[in-house]
């Protein structure tokens, strides 16, 4: 996934979230996993650029508002403040951008973008007549629908939403995406690692392969959106209009030496699309049908995740099944809200939420686990050294395992990291938490500090509980950003080695970094105790 040239950043993107009510963890769950991969990588000292935002035309958003009885711009400002922004503090997600449609920047730059591939010859005006899901602002084809259960039995639903669809008839103009199905599926077959995993990049060469017809890229019955450049009667289809966000905010269609032009060069392809995989088909087929149909260059990967669910269905605000993610964050913290789903559920596949198991987790691994040893660690250098970090002395098999084994778990995290396989990461990080645990419950440095002819062999492992929270602190703080700069500032390390920002995972490895002296205090508890959940 290294970039192609020095200059480039390592582009990521989420989906832009429809703006129809507020978050639930199903949304944060795509943005930490962005935020994770992005911290990661500016871990590795490379260039990143993160982008995530709000999609906010089309009939979904559109009746929303009418419902609350105020107009879309309004109903779209008051969400995005009260509720989309501050989602991304609650998550602590370190974004470098975050797009809306309504800016100005993105109309322009998407009127912009189909007039260009109409200049093409790619866009003609057609009726269309056929069924659409306004949950999914998808319109549907033969094959896409199911039979509905319970007050829908004997309809025709959507999948996803599992209501029934609605049928459209309209003078729109379309986008003349059978041209493309050729191309796509030689760039998948030379690109197989284009789409991931191996089950969405199968879907897609069989939607592929049973052959693409064309769709509408407008829509004549919606007014909440983009107009056309040559038939301001229409609005661009808020799917067509959405999708351009990935290149309307770095700068798409601005002068090549302005500012934002260099940007779009510079940035322009994405490294990674993180989807759900219920929008698989717009991200993998007609988003690079479109770029094609622009000459522009196709992004390196889409990455299909899968669904967060609550009673075997997906989470969602139209089934009253959203939780917010502040209900389990302020419970919690944001580091075991970003641990938790990340490590507990393989990215790609679907998983549930429940309180027990995220308590579980959360007393075994976080507070027992990791929090414990950082607090008797550094509350022994306390106890035994004055807080100043020991010099260490020979090491024996059991320290010389421990810094051997930190080579390899890096290795593994990052090569981890690299295929999106964030629980792998994770759980081999969480190997060497465990190893070190066990190392000083085997050494025993409680039992050595009351023999006075056992100094050296008690700096020495408390030197070597130390290196390793170095290490851990580290290799954790992309994926819990607060608790790990509290560590790191607790070993003494900001003093010494200066700030967390600037530690770079290549060089996690090279064991003995902490100086002697270290400052080493004894913190407030990483992962504290937990009241009671009341759910
Ligand atoms: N607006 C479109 C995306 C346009 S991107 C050019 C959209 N929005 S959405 O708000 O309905 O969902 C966007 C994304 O939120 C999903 O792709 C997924 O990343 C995330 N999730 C929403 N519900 C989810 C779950 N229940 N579980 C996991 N992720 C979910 O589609």
């Amino acid at each position: 996934m290294a970039s192609t040239n020095s200059s480039a950043s390592f582009y990521v993107t989420t989906p832009i979230y429809y703006v129809n009510d507020a978050p639930h963890i199903g949304h944060a769950y795509t943005t930490v996993a962005g935020d994770f991969l992005t911290r990661w990588h500016r871990q590795r000292g490379e260039k990143v650029w993160f982008l995530t935002g709000v999609d906010e035309h089309g009939t979904k958003v559109q009746r929303a508002a009418d419902a609350g009885g105020v107009t879309p711009q309004d109903w779209v400002d008051r969400l995005v403040t009260a509720d989309w922004l501050p989602v991304l503090e609650t998550v602590n997600a370190k974004n470098d951008d975050f797009i809306r449609t309504t800016e100005e920047r993105h109309i322009e730059a998407v009127q912009r973008f189909w007039e260009a591939v109409r200049e093409n010859g790619y866009v003609y005006a057609a009726p269309y007549e056929g069924p659409y899901c306004v949950g999914c602002e998808e319109f549907k084809l033969p094959g896409d629908l199911v039979a509905g259960n319970g007050e829908f039995e004997g309809q025709q639903v959507c999948p996803v939403h599992g209501r029934p669809v609605e049928q459209l008839q309209e003078e729109n103009w379309f986008f003349q995406l059978s041209a493309f199905a050729d191309q796509l599926i030689a760039h998948y077959e030379a690109n197989p690692q284009a789409v991931q995993p191996v089950s969405a990049y199968n879907e897609v060469m069989s939607f592929l392969r049973s052959g693409l017809v064309d769709i509408s890229m407008s829509r004549s019955s919606v007014g909440w959106g983009i107009p056309l450049p040559w038939d301001e009667q229409q609005t661009v289809y808020v799917w067509f209009d959405a999708l351009l966000n990935y290149i309307t905010a770095i700068g798409y269609g601005q002068p090549a030496d302005s500012e934002a032009g260099k940007r779009f060069a510079e940035i322009w392809p994405a490294n990674v699309h993180l989807v759900g995989k219920d929008i698989l088909r717009f991200h993998a087929v007609y988003w690079p049908a479109m770029l094609m149909a622009a000459n522009l260059p196709l992004p390196g990967k889409v990455f299909a995740h899968g669904w967060l669910l609550v009673g075997g269905e997906k989470m969602s605000k139209t089934k009253l099944t959203g939780i917010a993610p502040s209900q389990i964050i302020d419970h919690f913290g944001s580091d075991a809200f970003r641990y938790y789903f990340l490590r507990a559920i393989s990215f790609g596949n679907d998983g549930s939420f429940s309180w027990e198991d995220m308590s579980a987790r959360y007393v075994a691994e976080l507070a027992n686990g990791l929090g414990n040893l950082a607090s008797r660690g550094t509350a022994m250098v306390n106890r035994y050294c004055d807080g100043k970090l020991p010099a260490a002395g020979v090491a024996t098999a059991a320290e010389t395992a421990l810094s051997d084994q930190l080579v390899a778990v890096v290795a593994e995290a990052d090569a981890a990291m690299d295929e999106l396989d964030f629980s792998t990461a994770i759980v081999a990080v969480k190997g060497f938490v465990d190893a070190v645990n066990m190392y000083v419950t085997e050494q025993e440095p409680w039992v050595l500090a009351k023999d006075e002819a056992q100094a050296e062999r008690l700096h020495t492992v408390l030197y070597t509980i130390c290196e390793s929270l170095r290490a851990m602190s580290v290799l954790y703080y992309p994926l819990m950003p607060n608790t790990m700069a509290e560590l790191w500032n607790d070993l003494g390390a900001v003093a010494t080695l200066g700030s967390i920002d600037d530690q770079h995972i290549g060089d996690v490895a090279h064991w003995g970094q902490l100086p002697v002296g270290a400052p080493v205090t004894k913190g407030a508890g990483l992962f504290p105790r937990l009241e009671e959940v009341a759910e």
